[in-house]
């Protein structure tokens, strides 16, 4: 493990100048977007699970509430709240699931708009705790409730106000007095519970009353305490452990609970998770549900105690080419986010060679860009090697594995970016890394960023800014990302946004990892974090990471070719389109045009630009459409609950449709008009750029094979693209005409879902083909569209004969053009 004082002072001075900068930055953004909730200077935020009071929403929380209630009235700047708000945040992860029963809120009455809150409920110091019956009137001050340091004994008094709470008693509240062999028969009788659980415990014990309020937010499942004194019961069952949690139902069967430790986390852990229980208003889980079409792709069986690398290319691909292009150019703070996540990646990420060498690439290539920003069109040329380096590629699109979700709208991408920032703090804690805080660093500015779900960026800043600073070696950067990881599960547990068959815990799971947990002398959980730390490295390290459902690589390389071709082809279509658009008057030269033709020579190239940008953009959209379709899916679910709503929102609000076309329409317009390109009057220009006309009948040859004519030679050295057209060209009139992609795609059996994907790209094309041939009738070009993919007609040959004879007229009247212009000026020169 390497200690963070071995680093060089070099990148240490540097590094902290970096995380000052940003910190500085992000504390500005972050006071722009806190809204009134987290109030400035307010011990609590609303991730805290604790109801921030504001003087309009004292009276709506505490009065007629169906749940009671908990205040802690504080001054924020008063040491003693100062030193109580980390067990009251504590206690209110601990009592989440008691949240419907008694929830914690709190109000800071330093704040001066709280003042006259604070003194309407006669609070003279601070902290002040006050409970609050449900259903409490609005004359009601409450009932005074002594603070405690630990949270046990909090926790444990609370139960205890509880017990004395009067009628009417809060509804969700379970009943918590002790039980009776009678009344559990009657039980089944009035009942129709699944579960019913005893918890056989000495009258002082709390772990009883614990688990029921832990369970009372699940279905089909019961608990009581039965005290020790309960003979009838205890000679039935024959308990002679105490604290011990027996499973009872109808007619008398029963089996013992099997937990690592009799206590009330491991209780609660095993209980939530029998069969048929689930949290209210959640599906009950059934297995085989997943592996019919649920989703918009066939399931993919895993192991779920396993790291897929397909997930982490997959979030590789979702974060560098959905998530950034929602920043059309990356400057300033995105910039050095952007730099500093690929240069991570680069350094750790434990992908495949073409994915590495892709990485580096991208990686050097943007510390390459020193300019103060960069296009997000260019970042992706990069990331898309379409500088062609060998055995470069970045797999395109997402096929979630660990991270399928039940649904569409559920895991997948936010699933992946966990998992991979886990595996970069682990990679970088093996490969002795002199940075600790480097991962760390890049995830905080690339969430804070690029992570489309704005609410969870929010909260990870937080998360950052209260205690990323403690973080002193590359173990604890591990360790400190598990810990904030599991602090977003608590949080998250039930809500809206989780999958019912991928409940949010305390991660891992006492069956996943049974040494990491352990009690204290006191009975409450603890980790063991020596345990953590060597299970994360095991869980998360690369030679554990299964690389099923992946593309082979020379796969993924034949994709990209293909897309490259495909690209070059489109280029070429073009070229050819404003080839044949040619209007043989205009090339009748007439010398005083000149000037104007200049004039409109750049209007055209000016167009040419756009156009190209323009299907550019349609290219990227249609690729981005799958992932847009699945967002769409997720808005038809009507959030039930207004706080999740919000959450669901926050982590939907992707935005992949960075490539709005402001002017379209008129853009739009402008090609309609196909106006003429006239290219053959380019004279003013240089011999070498008289390419268009000349390119395209350089075509002609090729694909006669009469590629030895000396022209074709020389048109070889122009630009690159140009350098290789026929490969290219052969590859686009085969996809264009369908006559398959065969000698691209695997010989093997291939999913259904890219069989589907495929069909998809295809019928796509297919379109765009029918398109293409529109348009060449329009213009005449079919005939020349049918002499390459069919044979060559009589029509094909006359057309192409007609327009060899263009071209040609075309070079001579260029000739006879400059030949004119060099007799007229010929004089000129001679009198100086
Ligand atoms: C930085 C960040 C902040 C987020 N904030 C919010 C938010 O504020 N609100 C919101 O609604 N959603 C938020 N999300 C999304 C949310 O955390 C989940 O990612 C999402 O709901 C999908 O959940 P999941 O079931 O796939 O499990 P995830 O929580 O995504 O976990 C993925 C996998 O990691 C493993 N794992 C689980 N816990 C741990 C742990 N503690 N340590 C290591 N590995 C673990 C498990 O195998 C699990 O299946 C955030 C996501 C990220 C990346
Ligand atoms: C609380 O409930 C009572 C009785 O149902 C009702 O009369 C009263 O107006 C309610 N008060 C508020 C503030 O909602
Ligand atoms: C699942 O989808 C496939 C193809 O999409 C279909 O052939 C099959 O019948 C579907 N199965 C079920 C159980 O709906
Ligand atoms: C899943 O992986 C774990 C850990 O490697 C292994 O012990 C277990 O047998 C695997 N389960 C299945 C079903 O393959």
């Amino acid at each position: 493990m390497a200690r963070c004082s071995g680093r060089r002072a070099t990148s240490r001075t540097r590094r902290h100048a970096q995380t000052l900068a940003l910190a500085v930055l992000l504390l500005e953004v972050s006071c722009l977007l806190s809204p009134a909730g987290s109030e400035a200077g307010g011990l609590y935020t609303d991730t805290d699970q604790i109801i921030l009071l504001t003087p309009g929403t004292v009276e709506s929380v505490l009065v007629n509430s169906t749940a009671a209630t908990v205040v802690e009235f504080y001054a924020s700047w008063c040491g003693h709240c100062i030193a109580f708000s980390p067990t009251y945040k504590q206690l209110a992860r601990d009592i989440k699931e008691w949240k419907p029963a008694v929830a914690l809120a709190a109000i800071d009455c330093a704040d001066e708009t709280s003042r006259k809150v604070c003194t309407q409920y006669s609070i003279r110091s601070y902290p002040t705790i006050k409970f609050f019956n449900a259903y409490s009137n609005a004359q009601s001050k409450g009932q005074p409730f002594a603070s405690r340091r630990d949270v046990q004994g909090f926790r444990q008094a609370l139960i205890l106000r509880l017990e004395k709470h009067e009628e009417p008693w809060p509804p969700a509240c379970p009943p918590l007095e002790p039980t009776s062999k009678a009344e559990i028969d009657s039980l089944f009788e009035t009942n129709n519970v699944q579960h019913l659980a005893l918890i056989f415990e000495g009258s002082n014990s709390f772990i009883g009353r614990e688990v029921t309020l832990d369970l009372l937010q699940f279905e089909n499942i019961a608990v009581r305490r039965v005290l020790s004194t309960e003979e009838a019961l205890l000679s039935q069952l024959g308990v002679t452990d105490f604290p011990s949690c027996y499973l009872y139902y109808p007619g008398g069967n029963f089996t013992r609970l099997e937990v690592k430790f009799e206590a009330r986390t491991f209780y609660s852990y095993a209980l939530q998770r029998l069969p048929g229980v689930a949290r209210s208003g959640k599906r009950t889980p059934i297995e085989s549900i997943l592996k019919t079409n649920n989703t918009d792709e066939p399931w993919r069986l895993f192991n779920a105690s396993r790291v897929y690398m397909s997930d982490l290319e997959s979030a590789l691909h979702y974060s560098l080419r959905v998530e950034v292009s929602a920043h059309p150019v990356i400057k300033a703070e995105a910039l050095k986010s952007l730099k500093m996540y690929i240069s991570v990646l680069a350094k750790y990420f434990p992908g495949r060679l073409v994915v590495m060498n892709s990485l580096k690439y991208v990686d050097s290539w943007l510390k390459n860009q020193s300019g103060s920003e960069v296009s997000f069109d260019s970042f992706r040329s990069a990331l898309d090697n379409a500088a062609q380096a060998p055995d470069t590629a970045l797999p395109e699109g997402v096929k979630w594995v660990g991270c399928q979700g039940s649904k569409p709208h559920f895991r997948r991408y936010p699933c992946g970016v966990w998992t991979l920032f886990h595996v970069l703090t682990v990679q970088a804690m093996n490969s002795g890394a002199s940075d600790c805080v480097e991962v760390l660093t890049a995830m905080r500015g690339f969430v804070h960023v690029f992570f489309g779900c704005r609410e969870c960026a929010q909260h990870f800043e937080s998360m950052a800014q209260e205690s990323m600073s403690e973080v002193s070696n590359s173990s604890t950067a591990v360790l400190w990302l598990w810990s904030r990881h599991n602090r977003v599960n608590n949080r998250l547990a039930g809500a809206l946004s989780e999958d019912p068959y991928f409940p949010k815990i305390q991660w891992p799971s006492p069956e996943l990892c049974p040494l990491c947990h352990a009690i204290k002398v006191n009975g409450e959980h603890k980790w063991d974090l020596e345990q953590v730390l060597s299970f994360l490295t095991t869980y998360f390290s690369s030679n554990s990471i299964l690389t099923d459902y992946l593309d082979d690589e020379s796969l993924i390389l034949a994709k990209q070719r293909e897309k490259q071709a495909f690209e070059a082809k489109k280029r070429i279509e073009r070229e050819v389109k404003e080839a044949t658009t040619v209007n043989p008057l205009s090339l009748l030269p007439t010398g005083q045009e000149d000037e104007e033709d200049e004039e409109e020579e750049e209007e055209e190239e000016e167009e040419e630009e756009e156009e190209e940008e323009e299907e550019e953009e349609e290219e990227e959209e249609e690729e981005e459409e799958e992932e847009e379709e699945e967002e769409e899916e997720e808005e038809e679910e009507g959030p039930q609950n207004e706080a999740v709503a919000e959450d669901m929102a926050g982590g939907k609000n992707y935005d992949t449709t960075p490539w709005a076309k402001p002017d379209m329409g008129e853009r739009g317009q402008k090609r309609a008009q196909n106006r003429p390109v006239i290219v053959g009057m380019r004279m003013k220009q240089q011999p070498e750029e008289i390419v268009d006309l000349d390119s395209f009948v350089d075509q002609h040859y090729r694909a006669k094979a009469l590629a030895a004519s000396s022209r074709v030679k020389r048109r070889t050295l122009q630009r690159k693209e140009e350098q290789e057209p026929e490969p290219v060209f052969r590859l686009g009139l085969g996809l264009d005409s369908g006559l398959g992609i065969v000698g691209l795609e695997p010989m093997e059996p291939m999913e259904p879902y890219f069989e589907k994907r495929k069909i998809k790209r295809l019928q796509k094309r297919e379109l765009s083909h029918q398109l293409y041939n529109a348009k060449a009738e329009e213009s005449h070009r079919k005939g020349w569209v049918t002499m390459f993919s069919i044979g060559f007609s009589k029509v094909d040959i006359s057309l192409c004969v007609i327009l060899y004879f263009l071209s040609s007229m075309c070079l001579l009247a260029m000739y006879l053009f400059f030949k004119n212009r060099l007799r007229i000026r010929r004089p000129k020169v001679s009198l100086f």
